[in-house]
């Protein structure tokens, strides 16, 4: 039988999936020394590994390229995508906030606020569940500069440690969500290779259940 292929986001979430995958038992030697290879064997696992972006992670499980993938809830809540969201890993865990600098009341006035993010679908839900009209600037990275460079007023970012924030002058104004890394699967895979997609995840909740 073909291995299951599974998307794995490059980055943060990598090291920790792969601590995941050494507790169940997989041999992740080429996972962990790839080079330049970009779809990997997980001997024993009947998984192959993918590496790619976040968003192209949803992509590929949406379109059935992958059957699977590891991606975190705040690419989901973002790109959004027809797949199914079928564990929270508990890992990668962070939230979704709306931050400013600190001692300012972001809502006193009544001029309309700019707000500075890597996410702006998200961001645009946050503000319509308010009814209140902001301008929503698309910042690919730092974002905490925007307030400090008089771009926007705050911010919506992903606040893990709270340290940037803390280093930059800047609070936490809201909560939006809480984040974690999950797993999606194709919604097609997931009849059609059913048992051992349960499989797989049975064996996912049981390792996590032991920690
Ligand atoms: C993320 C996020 C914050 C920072 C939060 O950025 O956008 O900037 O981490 O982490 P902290 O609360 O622990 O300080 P990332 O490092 O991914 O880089 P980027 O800002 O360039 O996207």
């Amino acid at each position: 039988m073909k291995p299951l292929r599974l998307a794995l986001t490059k980055g943060r979430l990598e090291q920790k999936t792969v601590d995941l995958f050494r507790q169940l038992g997989f041999d992740c030697s080429e996972l962990e020394e790839k080079g330049r290879k970009l779809i990997i064997p997980i001997p024993g696992s009947g998984l192959e590994v993918v590496l790619a972006k976040a968003a192209d992670v949803t992509t590929y499980v949406e379109y059935g390229a992958c059957d699977l993938g590891i991606v975190g809830k705040d690419t989901i809540l973002e790109q959004g995508g027809s797949f199914f969201e079928m564990a929270d890993l508990g890992f990668g865990r962070c939230r979704f906030a709306l931050a400013g600098p600190k001692d300012v009341d972001f809502y006193a006035g009544y001029n309309i606020k700019r707000i500075a993010t890597k996410y702006p679908t998200v961001a645009r839900r946050f503000f319509a569940g308010k009814t209140m009209d902001v301008d929503i600037i698309k910042i690919e990275g730092s974002v905490e500069l925007a307030p400090l460079l008089g771009l926007a007023d705050a911010i919506v970012d992903i606040v893990e440690t709270g340290a940037t924030l803390k280093e930059n002058g800047l609070e936490i104004i809201e909560i939006i969500a809480e984040l974690s890394a999950r797993v999606i699967v194709n919604a097609a895979s997931l009849k059609l290779r059913k048992q051992e997609i349960e499989t797989l995840l049975e064996k996912i909740e049981r390792v996590r259940g032991e920690k």
